[in-house]
């Protein structure tokens, strides 16, 4: 693998390869099986300037018209070639997992507008989840249970504190208003990233008003402002930071948290260019 050190600056090739732990080493799947089961979380993301400008044709391959489309729409470079990445990251991790082309995957969209997966007639049914922000893309996917994740760009200018006090419960105001000024952006956006996983993953997006739950970041506890809104004993959070200028936070819903194995990991480069072609 080239790193920044070996190749000064140089853009690296799609040639990462999986972290040899968790049941991720076990795929790609190739005989019909999957490696998902509703106890197990897997969750890749995929820094933009890892990937050379010759592999843009790779990914653009995998997606499907309508994300050609969309895609299409972007008026930044960087926003289409995030969006892009996302999408045949989200593709390449469902056929890493159940085999088959990662072009034949279809979605439906939900009331505000989450894309559900329209799982094979017979097999589990998969949830999955995407992200992107300036720079990074993330995908999360389980077996049946609500899932949710959001990067989030460290760099980027916010009024924490105003936007906070318009946003937050009280409780994470108060956190927020006591760090110290080197650290709001990142605990802000350390709030931000677990709420935003968590309306990502229930499916109702901002229309959930984010004052009505809070987190503690040192349990990655939720708690509910009216305790019948829902269980915070079936909530499982994570954490990330995929690189020094991103924060990523996961949300997943699970009657016994406990049982959960999350790998999470950079996609592997070799084996997206490898379905591609
Ligand atoms: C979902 C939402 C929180 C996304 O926030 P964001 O930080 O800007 O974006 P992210 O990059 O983290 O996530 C975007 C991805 O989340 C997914 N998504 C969209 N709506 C979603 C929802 N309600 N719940 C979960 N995921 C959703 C999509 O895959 C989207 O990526 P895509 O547009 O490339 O397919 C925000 O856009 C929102 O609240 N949307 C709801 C709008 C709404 O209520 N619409 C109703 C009419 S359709």
């Amino acid at each position: 693998m080239a790193t920044d050190a070996e190749g000064e600056g140089e853009r690296m090739k799609l040639e990462e390869k999986p972290a040899k732990q968790g049941f991720l080493v076990h795929g790609p799947v190739t005989d019909g099986g999957t490696i998902m089961t509703p106890d197990r979380v897997a969750l890749w993301w995929i820094f933009l300037d890892r990937i050379a400008d010759s592999d843009w044709e790779t990914l653009e391959a995998v997606i499907s018209d309508e994300e050609h489309i969309r895609s299409e729409r972007f008026h930044f470079d960087r926003d289409r070639q995030v969006y892009i990445a996302a999408h045949a990251t989200c593709r390449g991790l469902l056929s890493y997992c159940l085999g088959g082309d990662p072009r034949s995957w279809r979605f439906s969209v939900e009331d505000h507008g989450k894309p559900e997966l329209i799982s094979p007639a017979d097999g589990p049914r998969m949830r999955v989840n995407i992200s992107h922000t300036r720079g990074l893309a993330a995908v999360a996917l389980t077996v049946d249970h609500d899932i949710g994740v959001d990067v989030e760009w460290l760099q980027r200018n916010a009024e924490t504190d105003k936007l906070a006090k318009r946003v937050f419960a009280a409780r994470e105001c108060r956190t927020l208003a006591a760090v110290p000024q080197a650290r709001k952006l990142e605990t802000f956006l350390s709030f931000w990233t677990l709420k935003e996983a968590y309306v990502k993953a229930i499916g109702k997006g901002l229309s959930q008003p984010l004052d009505a739950f809070s987190f503690d970041l040192d349990t990655l506890r939720i708690d509910f402002e009216d305790r019948l809104a829902d269980d915070p004993a079936k909530w499982h959070f994570e954490r990330y930071a995929p690189g020094p200028e991103h924060l990523m936070a996961l949300a997943i819903n699970h009657p016994e948290p406990a049982r959960l194995t999350i790998d999470a990991m950079a996609a592997p480069l070799d084996y997206l260019h490898g379905v591609g072609v």
